[in-house]
C-alpha cells in the first residue's frame, strides 16, 4: 500500500505544480480568499472563473453528474469516464485504494485535473454509531451533537469521503413515516438549533482540513409532510406553514455554513422539489444568498416523469436544472440531455456555467486540488476510546424515561434482574437505520451492559427471537427466569429495518407478540422496567399501563447498551426530553404541540370518553369541542417531556420588562431547583404564544432552552433570552412581520409547562 501511496503521492506532486501554473495562487487558496474592493470579487471567484473558463460543454456537464461506485476495484469503464472529465462526484465509494486512484486519474489523466468529492450517506456515524438523530435530538445538547458529527466526520473522512448527505432537517410531524427516524423531530426552532449543530461538527472550522467533510441539507424541503406519512408521497404544505415551519432549519443551516443542499423526493401541492424553481432560486438563493450548490436525490430528476410533470429524460432535465439542481445523483437525464437543451435554448448557457461554477466554488473550498490523496497513515480512524465514549455520552443523554412509578428505577445492584425481550441483544439492530459503514462488532448491548456491571446477579431469556416473532415458543423460558428474579427489564422495539427511508408503518404499535410477552411476565408480579429501542415514538399508551417504568431508547447505536445499564442502575440519572409528541393512538396524528388553537378548542371538563356516553345521548349534549371521542385531545406525552430520578421545581419567573420594542432582547429569569435526592440536568424550556395575530398562531412555540445540571437540593437562578425579533411570522399578505401586542411565556420542563408570565410588543 505504502509503495502505491509513494508513487500516486510523486505523480500528484507533478499535477499539482501543472495545476499551480494554470490556477496561479492556488496553493494559498484558503488563506488569501481576500476581496478585489473594486470589482468585489475574490481570489476564489477568479479561479474559479479561470477554470470554467478553460472548460468543454463536455467536461461542465461531468461536474454536473454524480454516479455511484463501489466495487472491490475502480473499474476501467469509471476511469475512461473520470479522464473525459465526465464525473464530478462519486457516492459510495469507501474504499481508499480506490479513492486515491480515482483521484489519481482525475487529476493526472484528466484535461484539466479535477478532483471529484467522494460522497456517502453518514447520517448518525461511520464505523463508531451514534443514536439515531431523533434520539439524539432527545438529548436537546447542541455541543454534544456536533462533537458526535465531528467525529463521524473524522471516521468517514479517514476512509476518503469529503461528503455526507446529513442533517437530515425535514420537519417530522408523524410518527408513521419511516423517517421520522433521521430527522431531528417536530420543532422547528429545536431543528434549527441541532441541525446547524451537525453542519458545524461536519465541516468543521476549516472546510479544507481533511477532517471536515462538507455537509448537506436535506430534503429541501417539505419531505417530512408526506401525507398519510407514506414516504414519497405528495405533500400539502400551505405557503405560511412552509415559511412558518419548515424552512427555518433549512436557513439555520445556511448560517451556519452549510455548504450543499439536497432536493427532496416529494412534491408539494403539484411542484415537485426538484423542479422547484421558488424553493431553489427564490428562496434558497435569492432570499438567503446561499451560494453552495444543490445535488438532487437519487435519481430524482429522472422520477419527474414519474411525477408526470416531464413527458421524458430531457424535459425532466430541463426542469431540474431550471429549478437550480447543480448536481443529478444516480441517473443521466443531464449527461445525456444538456447539450441538447442548450442547441434548443431551452435551458441557457449561463444557467449551466453558474451550476459548474458553484460545485468547483465548493471544490476549492474542500482543498481537494492541493490535497486530493490520503496518505496512509490518515486512513481508517476508526472507532478510539474517546469516539466510543462520546457515543456512550450521546446515548445516555438521547434516553427518555417516560415512566417511573414508586421510584422504582433506579434498580438497586442488590436486586436479582431479569433481562427478557427480543432487543435485548442485538447488535446490529441496535444501530438503527442508515448505518451503512457501522461497525455492530463494536456494539455493547443491553445484555452486555447488565452483564458487566451486574455479573450473575442477572439472567436473560429473549422470549421472542426478534421484534416481529409471532409464536410463543420462548414465553416459558422467559416467565420462569421472571419468576426467579427481583425485577424484569424487557427491552422491546422494532428492528432497526422497520424505520427509515420507504419503511412507514400504519400500525405503530410494537410488532409481533411483544406485547402479548409482557402481559404475561406482568402475571407474575414482578415488577417490570419497560425499554423501548425503536426508530419512531410507538404507540405504548396501553402496554405501558403494564410497565412500572418506561426508558425509551430509541436506537442508541454503538455504545447503546452500556449506556442503558449506566441509566437504569443510576450511575447516570436520565435528562432526555422528546423532541416529538408522542400519541395514544395512531389515528391521532398528526399530532404537535405547536398546533392552533382552532375555534373550539378542547375542554377538559367537557369530554366524554366514548363508553361513557349514555345510549341515545342527544346529538349536542356532549358539547363541540375540537377532540376525539374516543381518544381526547392529549397525546401520551407532550413535546419536551421526560422525567428524571430527581425532581425539579419552577419558580419565581420574571422578565427584565413588561414592553418591549422589536429590537429588544427580553430576558426572562426563573429559579430552577432540584428538590430530590439525586444530581441531575433538567433540560428548561421557555414557550411563547401570540395571543392575537393578523393569522391564527400557534397555541404554544418554544423559543429557548438551556440544560442546567443541579446538584441534590441546589437551586440556581436562569435567565433565557428571547430576541424580539424572533417572535416573526408570515402574516396575510405573507410578510415577514414582528406583530406588535399581548404574549404569554411559559417556563419549565415540558411543552405542558405552567409557569407563566406575559409581556407586550411595541411598535
Ligand atoms: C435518500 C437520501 C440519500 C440518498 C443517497 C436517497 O434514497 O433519500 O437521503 O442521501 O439516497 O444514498
Amino acid at each position: 500500500m505504502h509503495q502505491s501511496y509513494n508513487k500516486l503521492r510523486e505523480m500528484g506532486n507533478t499535477i499539482k505544480i501543472f495545476i499551480g501554473l494554470v490556477l496561479t495562487g492556488l496553493m494559498m487558496f484558503s488563506s488569501c480568499n481576500t476581496k478585489d474592493v473594486k470589482t468585489g470579487s475574490t481570489e476564489l471567484d477568479q479561479r474559479v472563473e479561470d477554470l470554467l473558463s478553460q472548460m468543454t460543454l463536455e467536461e461542465k456537464i461531468g461536474q454536473m453528474s454524480q454516479v455511484n461506485g463501489g466495487g472491490p476495484v475502480v473499474s476501467e469503464e469509471m476511469k475512461e469516464e473520470l479522464r473525459k472529465g465526465k464525473i464530478g462526484s462519486i457516492l459510495n465509494e469507501v474504499n481508499v485504494e480506490n479513492i486515491n486512484e480515482i483521484q489519481r486519474v482525475c487529476v493526472e489523466e484528466s484535461r484539466l485535473g479535477i478532483p471529484v468529492i467522494i460522497a456517502r450517506d453518514v447520517i448518525h456515524g461511520f464505523k463508531t454509531v451514534f443514536p439515531i438523530p431523533l434520539g439524539q435530538a432527545a438529548s436537546w445538547n447542541p455541543e454534544l451533537i456536533q462533537e458526535g458529527s465531528r467525529i463521524s466526520a473524522a471516521e468517514a473522512s479517514s476512509s476518503g469521503i469529503r461528503w455526507t448527505f446529513a442533517p437530515m432537517i425535514d420537519i417530522s410531524r408523524d410518527a408513521r413515516w419511516g423517517r421520522i427516524a433521521e430527522s431531528l423531530g417536530e420543532d422547528p426552532y429545536l431543528s434549527a438549533q441541532l441541525g446547524a449543530a451537525m453542519v458545524k461538527g461536519f465541516q468543521g472550522e476549516d472546510l479544507s482540513n481533511e477532517t471536515s467533510i462538507l455537509a448537506c441539507a436535506k430534503h429541501f424541503a417539505g419531505y417530512g409532510a408526506a401525507e398519510g406519512g407514506r414516504d414519497y408521497n405528495t405533500t400539502l404544505i400551505p405557503p405560511r406553514e412552509l415559511r412558518d415551519i419548515y424552512l427555518p432549519p433549512f436557513k439555520a443551516a445556511v448560517d451556519a455554513g452549510v455548504r450543499t443542499f439536497m432536493a427532496g423526493f416529494n412534491d408539494i401541492d403539484g411542484i415537485p422539489a426538484t423542479a422547484n424553481e421558488f424553493l431553489f432560486r427564490q428562496v434558497l438563493r435569492e432570499e438567503w444568498k446561499f451560494d453552495g450548490f444543490v445535488v438532487s436525490d437519487w435519481a430524482s430528476p429522472w422520477e419527474l416523469m414519474n411525477h408526470g410533470i416531464a413527458a421524458d429524460e430531457k424535459e425532466a432535465a430541463q426542469r431540474a436544472i431550471n429549478a437550480g439542481v447543480n448536481m443529478e445523483m444516480a441517473t443521466t437525464t443531464y449527461k445525456d440531455n444538456i447539450e441538447a437543451l442548450l442547441k434548443e435554448g431551452l435551458v441557457s448557457e449561463e444557467t449551466i456555467n453558474q451550476a459548474v461554477r458553484e460545485i468547483l466554488r465548493v471544490k476549492f473550498e474542500l482543498g481537494l486540488f492541493e490535497n486530493p490523496y490520503l496518505a496512509p497513515e490518515k486512513q481508517y480512524q476508526f472507532a478510539k476510546a474517546e469516539y466510543l465514549a462520546s457515543a456512550k455520552e450521546a446515548a445516555t443523554q438521547s434516553m427518555v424515561l417516560l415512566k417511573n412509578e414508586q421510584q422504582l428505577l433506579p434498580i438497586s445492584k442488590s436486586q436479582k434482574v431479569a433481562l427478557i425481550g427480543p432487543m435485548a441483544d442485538q447488535p446490529y439492530e441496535q444501530l438503527g437505520t442508515w448505518i451503512f459503514d457501522g461497525d455492530s462488532t463494536l456494539s455493547v448491548t443491553p445484555l452486555d451492559g447488565l452483564k458487566q456491571a451486574l455479573g450473575n446477579k442477572m439472567g436473560f431469556a429473549k422470549g421472542l427471537a426478534i421484534s416481529r416473532t409471532r409464536h410463543h415458543k420462548g414465553f416459558k423460558e422467559a416467565v420462569r427466569l421472571a419468576k426467579r428474579s427481583d425485577v424484569i427489564v424487557f427491552c422491546a422495539g422494532e428492528e432497526s429495518i422497520l424505520s427509515g427511508e420507504a419503511h412507514s408503518r400504519a400500525n405503530i404499535d410494537l410488532p409481533g407478540a411483544q406485547n402479548e410477552l409482557i402481559k404475561e411476565l406482568k402475571k407474575t408480579g414482578k415488577p417490570l422496567v419497560l425499554v423501548v429501542m425503536a426508530g419512531r415514538p410507538l404507540t405504548i399508551g396501553e402496554i405501558g399501563e403494564y410497565a412500572d417504568a418506561i426508558v425509551y431508547a430509541w436506537h442508541p447505536g454503538t455504545m447503546g447498551g452500556a449506556a442503558l445499564a449506566d441509566i437504569l442502575l443510576g450511575k447516570a440519572n436520565p435528562s432526555g426530553k422528546l423532541p416529538v409528541t408522542f400519541p395514544k393512538v395512531v389515528g391521532q396524528i398528526p399530532m404537535h404541540y405547536n398546533h392552533k388553537n382552532t375555534g373550539r378548542p378542547a375542554n377538559p371538563n367537557s369530554w366524554t370518553q366514548m363508553y361513557d356516553i349514555p345510549v341515545k345521548a342527544p346529538q349536542t349534549s356532549l358539547g363541540n369541542e375540537s377532540h376525539y371521542i374516543d381518544a381526547g385531545y392529549t397525546p401520551l406525552y407532550p413535546f419536551g417531556y421526560g422525567l428524571s430520578y430527581t425532581q425539579y421545581e419552577y419558580s419565581n419567573v420574571v422578565l427584565n420588562n413588561s414592553v418591549y420594542a422589536i429590537d429588544d432582547t427580553l430576558k426572562v429569569s426563573f429559579t430552577l431547583k432540584n428538590t430530590g435526592k439525586y444530581d441531575g440536568t433538567e433540560i428548561a424550556q421557555m414557550y411563547v404564544r401570540d395571543l392575537v395575530g393578523n393569522v391564527s398562531r400557534p397555541v404554544k412555540e418554544l423559543k429557548g432552552f438551556a440544560r442546567v445540571s443541579l446538584k441534590a437540593g441546589e437551586q440556581k437562578e436562569i435567565t433565557l433570552e428571547l430576541p424580539i425579533a424572533n417572535l416573526s411570522f408570515h402574516n396575510e399578505k405573507m410578510e415577514e412581520v414582528v406583530e406588535p401586542g399581548d404574549f404569554n411565556l411559559w417556563v419549565g420542563g415540558d411543552s405542558n409547562a405552567e409557569l407563566m408570565t406575559s409581556f407586550t410588543v411595541t411598535k
